[in-house]
């Protein structure tokens, strides 16, 4: 059993659900944050909205509070929107940054001090979305792009207090996540290519056990999607713009 605290966002479903389950399962002790409730066994569930300043130093002193340290703070809640630049209003649009990038950004160095003092660990889920364009998910692809700069460049500016930053790319996985999103378009249906969240938490543990900085999942899919950046990008494109239906 481990006495360790982490602290994970959008515990209510999804991804965030599966990581609080896994950690605990590990012997962790979980504060889990969410605006609806997060339906599991947690030591401390806090009912707020991350985008709103007020309601992260709450979640810090609830968390302090309770535990008086943090080992672990895993960024996790996020999420989508469906469609083209053009359709796309700009409310949507800040509102995709404001909680994929600014909130996410804002939780890091609202915790940095506990942060320190434990020398931890900061997760950020990102996306594979990160490393490729999607057309219909581009302001998403974009959101997920800053959060990858954001992990990469604070490592290196964390290291000097023992902090690592480990950055999480899963591809697509089953949550119900399209669902969920803003905008009218859907993703096309692709049939038995989504993995349920439950293998990439305990990833998500392992990568964190040996230290990693980076954890694509599923592994392989790291190299497709760079084979297609570097090579096929013209025949990514022409078939991109078939299964969203952007032809004339
Ligand atoms: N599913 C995928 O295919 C996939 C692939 C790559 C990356 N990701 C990333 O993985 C993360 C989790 O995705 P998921 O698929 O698990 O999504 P999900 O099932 O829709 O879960 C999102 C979680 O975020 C929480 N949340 C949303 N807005 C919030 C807010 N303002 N304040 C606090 N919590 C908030 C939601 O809880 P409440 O609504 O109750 O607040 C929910 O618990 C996201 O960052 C997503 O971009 C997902």
């Amino acid at each position: 059993m481990s006495d360790q605290t982490v602290v994970i966002t959008g515990v209510s479903s999804g991804i965030g659900r599966a990581m609080a389950v896994n950690f605990r399962n590990h012997g962790f002790k979980i504060a889990g944050v969410s605006r609806s409730p997060a339906g599991i066994d947690l030591d401390l569930w806090i009912c707020a909205d991350i985008t709103l300043e007020e309601d992260r130093s709450r979640i810090r002193s609830e968390v302090e509070n309770s535990f008086g340290s943090v080992d672990i703070l895993i960024n996790n809640a996020g999420k989508g929107l469906y469609a083209t630049w053009e359709e796309a209003d700009e409310s949507e649009l800040r509102s995709l940054f404001e909680l994929n990038f600014f909130a996410l950004t804002a939780m890091t160095r609202e915790f940095l001090p506990m942060l320190k003092k434990s020398r931890g660990t900061v997760i950020n889920i990102s996306s594979m979305a990160a490393q490729i364009w999607i057309p219909c998910m581009g302001a998403y692809c974009a959101s997920k792009a800053s959060v990858s700069m954001f992990s990469r460049s604070l490592r290196p500016e964390l290291k000097k207090y023992g902090i690592n930053v480990l950055e999480v790319l899963p591809g697509q996985i089953n949550t119900g996540f399209s669902a969920r999103a803003m905008g009218e378009r859907r993703p096309p249906d692709s049939p038995g290519r989504s993995a349920g969240p439950e293998r990439l938490a305990e990833s998500v543990y392992r990568a964190w056990k040996h230290g990693d900085k980076t954890l694509f999942y599923p592994g392989w899919m790291r190299w497709a999607v760079m084979i297609v950046r570097g090579l096929f990008s013209r025949f990514y494109d022409r078939r991109s713009i078939k299964i969203w239906n952007l032809g004339e």
